[in-house]
């Protein structure tokens, strides 16, 4: 089904605001020109601007602290006490779920996937542990083996009395991000009218956030085309992104039905692998670093950058574009890549 027409940014945030919420994030974080990047790029640069979205205040923040507002009062509603986590070492979800549960009294329960990035422990893990996780080894990589060990943590913690908020799957926890992404993307188009600027591309790691991004362009009716770039190379960007964005409008009442037509959803960037660096992401890192102090890292928001830098060479995106690139964060994960890093600079 079609939108059948589109909603003014009050009528976008009514049902939102609704939504049970705990303000604790930064917000609203910076939206930064970017013009020596754009230099460095070459004739063919689009003009670049960074929402800064790894500034939003919580244990080197990220996108996640957004979607935390409304994760936090989910859990209090359910008088939760415990949150359960399966992620990498590399993992923000882990690094930020165990700041909330510090910050708000909670604790934090982490089955680490096993990688390639355990040890030393560094970056995320690191803080992870600082702030207190409980962090279990998961045996393998297998997925039915990790779900199992992840269940059998939520039942342990369930005997020992802890009511659990399951961060992986509860429905709820799956969409908040694309819920907190519509205010993101009223607060984004607010200060590009500031600077009178109409964008014409939105680049950033596909996921819950991406989707909000979408979901907002298309009930707003705005022109810009969301890039939701996958990091991996198994999950499905635009099936992820489809899911979300249509869960969350029936969720918050809205009559719309996203479609793979509504974004694009890039699987190139992402090789050779989730935490796999490519030459490309590395020369995406390296070039933001030296020119504006900007720090993307080698899982996302590296990949996420080498895409717009990709787009603009195969001649997609051109010198008369403006292109919103929403740094992510993350930003603990370059100190887990020190040797791969030093040796592509
Ligand atoms: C830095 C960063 N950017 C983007 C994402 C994308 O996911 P989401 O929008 O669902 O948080 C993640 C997820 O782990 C992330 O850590």
């Amino acid at each position: 089904m079609a939108i059948s027409r589109t909603v003014s940014r009050a009528e976008l945030l009514e049902p939102v605001h609704k939504l049970p919420r705990e303000a604790f994030a930064h917000l609203p974080t910076a939206l930064e020109e970017a013009p020596r990047l754009r230099e460095a790029l070459g004739p063919g640069a689009p003009r670049i601007l960074v929402k800064r979205d790894d500034q939003t205040g919580l244990a080197f923040g990220g996108n996640k602290v957004r979607h935390l507002e409304f994760r936090l009062a989910d859990i209090r509603q359910r008088g939760a006490t415990a949150l359960t986590i399966m992620n990498a070492a590399v993992s923000n979800h882990a690094r930020l779920h165990t700041a909330l549960a510090a910050r708000f009294g909670l604790s934090s329960h982490i089955l680490k996937v096993p990688s390639s990035h355990d040890h030393p422990v560094n970056g995320n893990l690191l803080l992870a542990r600082m702030m207190g996780a409980h962090v279990v080894d998961g045996s393998s990589d297998d997925p039915e083996t990790l779900n199992r060990e992840y269940q059998e943590m939520i039942t342990r913690l369930e005997s020992e009395g802890h009511t659990v908020y399951d961060t992986v799957s509860d429905p709820f926890s799956t969409i908040a991000g694309a819920c907190a992404y519509l205010i993101g993307t009223v607060e984004l188009l607010e200060q590009l009218d500031e600077l009178d600027v109409n964008p014409d591309h939105i680049f950033l790691v596909s996921g819950a956030s991406a989707a909000g991004l979408v979901l907002a362009g298309k009930l707003l009716g705005e022109r810009y085309r969301v890039h939701a770039v996958n990091i991996g190379d198994q999950v499905d960007p635009a099936n992820l992104v489809l899911d979300f964005s249509n869960r969350t409008a029936r969720h918050l009442g809205f009559d719309v039905e996203i479609t793979t037509d509504d974004f694009d959803a890039s699987t190139e960037y992402g090789h050779p692998g989730y935490a796999q660096p490519s030459d490309k992401t590395m020369e995406a890192i390296r070039l933001a670093a030296q020119t504006e102090a900007l720090i993307f890292d080698p899982v996302y928001t590296g990949k996420s950058f080498a895409a717009v830098i990709g787009e603009m060479r195969k001649g997609n995106i051109g010198p008369e574009d403006t292109v919103v690139f929403i740094h992510t964060g993350g930003t603990p994960n370059p100190f887990s890549f020190s040797d791969e890093l030093l040796a592509a600079l």
